[in-house]
């Protein structure tokens, strides 16, 4: 368990990553921040109330300020505004590189050491605005985008092929956006490679449902994203890092080589523990595959190259 974890943006995806932190009892004190006055101060006393009866002992605090976030061994920014239907994520890259910008400099000063987690969009982008405004180094800001790609994606598949979530192992890599790039030739059930239990025209469907899983929620929601899957998936990442399980998980992180990509953040198998990113892992890929890869981090550069 750790001291402290801070959660900074009170929206829905900020206020379920410190619902479910506290539920998990990851940390003795969960700060939710958000520069609305009121907002984590209330909803904050709210999730701390619920845990006599989820059986949670986190206290869960809420602040407008960084003072009661001084010290916390890790921080998940959500800050930022959400996307509405016919927006794609780099349509948020302005304003929320402000936000984010802001929110890293506060971190920096609050609690130098701690571990960051990025899940504000443009989602690669924002990972470099903070890595750039801390000066932390690439094991400390990591960015989540792969596990809820990863989770849509299996999600999509169990209900294709009519069997359990649990027993879908897979990836999605690269950025994430619409070049996403789920890694076919590494899903497996139960270690069945993928394409041995559906035709390509229904995976080719599955992969892109997967590349849109984003927008089909914000069509539904039509005044903003996702936030159920999205918050589960940085807290499977918080997880792995509070218990150092050392677990592999598509992150973005900063690639200095690693793919032939240099400079750009990206989604890649990442190890995870104590430490944060502990290692990227370097696994073959198809031609078409690196390709896509590639294409889907020049697709990052480009947005990058606007802040
Ligand atoms: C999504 C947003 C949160 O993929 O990026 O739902």
């Amino acid at each position: 368990m750790f001291n402290k974890i801070a959660v900074v943006g009170g929206g829905h995806v900020g206020a379920t990553v410190a619902q479910r932190i506290a539920e998990k009892d990851l940390a003795r004190t969960v700060v939710l921040i958000d520069i609305v006055e009121g907002v984590a101060e209330g909803k904050a006393l709210d999730q701390w109330e619920s845990g006599p009866i989820e059986g949670f002992d986190a206290r869960v605090i809420g602040s407008q300020g960084y003072a009661e976030a001084a010290g916390a061994e890790l921080f998940v920014v959500t800050a930022g505004i959400a996307r509405k239907p016919g927006m794609s994520r780099d349509d948020l890259v302005k304003t929320n590189a402000g936000i984010v910008r802001s929110v890293a400099e506060a971190i920096k000063e609050a609690a130098p050491n701690a571990i960051v987690i990025i899940v504000s969009n443009p989602l690669d982008v924002m990972c470099a605005v903070a890595k750039e405004a801390t000066g932390f180094p690439r094991e400390r800001v990591i960015g989540m985008a792969g596990v809820l790609d990863t989770a849509r994606y299996r999600a999509f598949l169990a209900e294709a092929l009519d069997v359990s979530v649990e027993d879908i192992q897979a990836m999605v890599l690269g950025g994430h956006g619409d070049t996403m790039v789920p890694l076919v030739s590494y899903t497996t059930v139960s270690g069945i490679p993928v394409t041995q239990l559906l035709d390509a025209e229904r995976l080719a469907a599955i992969v892109s449902r997967t590349r849109q899983g984003g927008a089909e929620i914000v069509k539904h929601l039509k005044t903003g994203s996702a936030y159920y899957a999205p918050s589960a998936a940085a807290v499977q990442m918080v997880e792995a890092i509070v218990k150092d399980k050392k677990r592999v998980l598509p992150c973005a992180a900063w690639l200095t080589g690693e793919y032939g990509l240099h400079d750009v953040y990206c989604g890649v198998p990442c190890k995870l523990g104590r430490n944060g990113l502990e290692a990227i892992l370097e696994v073959e890929l198809s031609e078409e595959e690196q390709t896509a890869l590639h294409q889907s981090a020049e697709a990052v550069r480009g947005t990058m190259a606007t802040v």
